[in-house]
């Protein structure tokens, strides 16, 4: 198990699915935790995971989407624990949409809402961290995307018919990573992002059902677990201060659920 005492991490919609299951670990492993979702059980979930594990947590109600709620908190917990170790921006939202039925009102509304939470949110979040972070000497920042920008060998990029805010929400995540990735490298702090294929949440279960899709237990049974991806993200922490920075993470249904080779790291065109 990675040892984690002394060190503080921050959660992004942290109160179910991935989030919770990265905050449990996080606990589990010994860091102190910031944890924030727009739900108000998040103080249910922090209860519950420090009374589990002894953890100390920092816990509020934040919608990612607004500045001056995400900056706050972040200061906040930075304030609180004397310092931030470990980001991961996850809060995120998916809806169906359609290029060719969605009326200009829904077109406007569902751009507004995911944009705002999946692309926006993270890069406050990132934002509001970073300064603190190269304040520290070193620091970690994971950003959650989708396999839909990296899917397994052989399968194309791009999620359903009926995805198109989703995926340029969780496109655009790709440019804060990389570019983050480049602009930390001097000060120890490593920026990736997890790619996942289906794991069991309210999400995906909201999807499936969205898209009449079988939900049976045998296919339930098959979807990845948040414990599953909290692990790996431990792992990929573990790699330390010379581990990857700048890669989009696979993880694929049928497939090892492990960290690929490390890319090359080739130089940039831009200063
Ligand atoms: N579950 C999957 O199969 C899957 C696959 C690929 C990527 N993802 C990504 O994983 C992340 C976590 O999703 P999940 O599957 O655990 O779903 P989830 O719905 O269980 O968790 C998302 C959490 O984000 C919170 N949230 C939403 N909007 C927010 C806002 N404005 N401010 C703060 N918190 C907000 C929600 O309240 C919820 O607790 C998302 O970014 C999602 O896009 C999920």
């Amino acid at each position: 198990m990675v040892a984690l005492s002394g060190k503080t991490a921050l959660v992004t919609g942290a109160a179910s699915g991935i989030g919770e299951g990265m905050a449990i670990r996080l606990a589990e492993s010994g860091a102190n935790l910031a944890l924030c979702d727009l739900q108000e059980t998040i103080h249910d979930v922090a209860g519950r995971i420090a009374e589990e594990t002894g953890a100390q947590i920092h816990a509020d109600a934040v919608d990612v989407r607004d500045p001056d709620q995400i900056f706050e908190f972040v200061d906040g917990a930075n304030s609180h624990f004397s310092g931030l170790d470990i980001v991961i921006a996850n809060a995120g939202i998916w809806r169906s949409t359609d290029p060719v039925e969605d009326t200009q009102e829904k077109t406007v509304a569902d751009w507004d809402l995911l944009v705002d939470t999946n692309l926006k949110g993270v890069f406050l979040t990132g934002r509001a961290a970073i300064p603190h972070l190269v304040a520290n000497g070193d620091g970690f920042i994971l950003n959650i995307a989708t396999d839909h920008i990296c899917p397994p060998p052989g399968f194309a990029t791009g999620g359903g018919t009926r995805m198109d805010v989703y995926d340029a929400s969780k496109w655009g995540i790709n440019g804060l990573t990389q570019s983050w990735a480049k602009r930390l490298v001097g000060d120890s702090i490593r920026v990736n992002a997890f790619c996942m294929d289906a794991t069991d949440s309210a999400m995906i279960r909201y999807a499936s059902a969205k898209f009449n899709r079988e939900m049976s237990q045998e296919v339930t049974n098959m979807w990845m677990k948040p414990n599953q991806i909290a692990d790996l993200m431990l792992e990929l922490y573990d790699e330390g201060p010379d581990g990857r920075s700048g890669e989009n993470i696979g993880i694929w249904l049928n497939h090892p659920i492990e960290l690929p080779p490390k890319r090359e790291v080739l130089p940039s065109r831009h200063p």
